[in-house]
């Protein structure tokens, strides 16, 4: 079986959507749709698509990266003259090619497999996906023969008043044989009612001349919708985050609430883990068995180990391990990693740093460049000053140390292992293994100053 190549529309502007970027690389579930036809491609055995763009092409390439294979057109002549510049890039090819628009992110790789499927079964020249609609306004019409024979697609602005009755829609997501496709862009012409050259053409093409033409009509019609609008962003979002959801629950995830809960399309979460209400989970999350995450939590691109609980934080290219925990409030930010139970307590910041096994930081602290041991508890309001307003320095304590509250540790500072810091303390000196660091000024008390201060202050001013 050879394989099939894919080629993916993408010149239009997508005036619509009103917009300064190209309408499809806006996001779909954290994706561009585009990116996400490509996707489905992919998911049917088709790599490495060429993708057709115009309309801020640079952009395009921008978001997608240098590494793929592009045709310009620059301007937008219509379907056929899209297909046409994609051409050259399968110069020499032969076998099957797979046309998409680039536009349509909720197709699945199962849909463009049939497509396949059908080709190679039927040897057909060429197969159209098609479905059925209530109003097919706007859409170009299937037309069969008296022997229900597909013979071609005819634009709506093409129809006469019979072929608009017609219900059967073409989905724009067709298999060609590369080699009469080829043929068949040549001979087009752009005699039509929008003056543009129709890559469905082909089809009709291809029927006159007794070439097999086959159609497979979806029986869900909602896998081609066609994002024109924002509205209709927002519309395949919801249908594909509930896709998601759907996935994950099935996969034995409770999502207690799928009307708050978002879950990017790169998410792993293991069974028996607890999504709470208002979470959004993004980039390439993955997360362990029997966690607890939310509610109102944000945990992007990060790993967390089994058995781990986020209460109503954010964390961000973090590492939590193995019954870690955070929140709730608190903040794990890029480069942190939480050894197996670790606690992170309220209003906690965390940046580039590693907390060993047990470490603790309970209350209302910001630790950041920083190694902190194993079974190290960081008392309440403590500080690491990282950064001097030139460079970041590390702070790195030692195991089993004890870090009394309200302590300052002015980085680059080493706290030994099995030490302590006398609450309140200022630290800008090392201190070795098994010491104790005082770092504050020492308590006065005056015996009965206040008393004497008082009876003078009534005789000499009154009460
Ligand atoms: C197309 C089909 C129509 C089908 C409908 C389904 C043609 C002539 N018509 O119509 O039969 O029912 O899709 O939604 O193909 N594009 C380019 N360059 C161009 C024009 C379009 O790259 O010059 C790309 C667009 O970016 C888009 C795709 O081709 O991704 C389809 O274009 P669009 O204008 O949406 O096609 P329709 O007119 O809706
Ligand atoms: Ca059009």
């Amino acid at each position: 079986m050879s394989a099939a190549a894919g080629v993916i529309l993408a010149a239009g502007k997508g005036t619509r959507m009103k917009s300064r970027l190209p309408k499809v690389i806006h996001e779909v579930c954290g994706v561009p749709m585009v990116e996400l036809v490509a996707r489905a491609l992919a998911g049917a055995g088709i790599q490495n698509p060429i993708y057709v763009i115009g309309s801020g092409a640079e952009l395009v390439r921008e978001r997608l990266g240098p590494d793929q294979r592009y045709a310009i057109q620059a301007e937008q002549n219509g379907t056929g003259h899209a297909m046409k510049m994609a051409m050259p890039e399968l110069a020499g090819f032969q076998g099957l090619v797979v046309v998409t628009p680039g536009d349509t992110p909720l197709l699945d790789a199962e849909s463009v497999a049939l497509l396949l499927t059908k080709a190679r079964e039927t040897g057909a020249k060429a197969v159209v996906g098609t479905f059925l609609v209530d109003d097919p306004t706007g859409y170009g019409r299937m037309v069969r023969d008296d022997q229900d024979r597909p013979i071609g697609i005819v634009e709506h602005k093409d129809c006469s008043p019979g072929q608009l009755r017609i219900n059967e829609v073409n989905s724009s997501i067709y298999c060609f044989d590369a080699d009469l496709l080829r043929e068949g862009l040549e001979l087009l012409r752009n005699d039509n009612a929008q003056g543009e050259y129709y890559l469905t053409d082909v089809i009709s093409w291809l029927a006159s001349g007794g070439h097999r033409v086959e159609t497979v009509c979806y029986p869900d019609a909602r896998v081609f919708m066609g994002v024109n609008d924002r509205w209709q962003l927002t519309e395949a979002a919801q249908i594909l985050r509930t896709r998601i959801l759907e996935m994950h629950a099935r996969g034995g995830v409770t999502i207690e609430d799928p009307g708050t809960t978002f879950i990017g399309l790169d998410v792993a979460i293991g069974e028996d883990t607890w999504i709470g209400p208002g979470t959004r989970i993004t980039g390439r999350t993955k997360i362990g068995e029997q966690c607890r995450i939310g509610p109102n939590s944000i945990v992007n691109d990060s790993v967390v180990g089994h058995e781990c609980v986020v209460l109503c934080s954010c964390v961000d290219r973090a590492e939590m391990q193995e019954a870690s925990r955070c929140g709730p409030f608190a903040h794990l930010r890029p480069r942190t990693v939480l050894g197996p139970r670790v606690k992170i307590g309220n209003f906690v910041e965390v940046k580039n740093a590693q907390l060993g096994a047990q470490a603790a930081v309970s209350h209302l602290s910001y630790i950041g460049d920083a190694t902190v041991g194993e079974r190290t508890n960081i008392g309440a309001g403590t500080i690491t000053c990282n950064y001097n307003g030139f460079g970041k320095y590390p702070t790195t304590i030692g195991d089993d140390t004890f870090v009394g509250s309200n302590s300052t540790l002015i980085a680059p500072v080493t706290i030994g292992s099995r030490s302590m810091v006398a609450a309140g303390s200022t630290i800008n000196r090392d201190v070795p293994e098994d010491a104790l660091a005082l770092g504050r000024a020492r308590q006065e008390v005056k015996e009965g100053w206040v008393k004497q201060w008082r009876s003078q202050k009534s005789e000499t001013e009154g009460s």
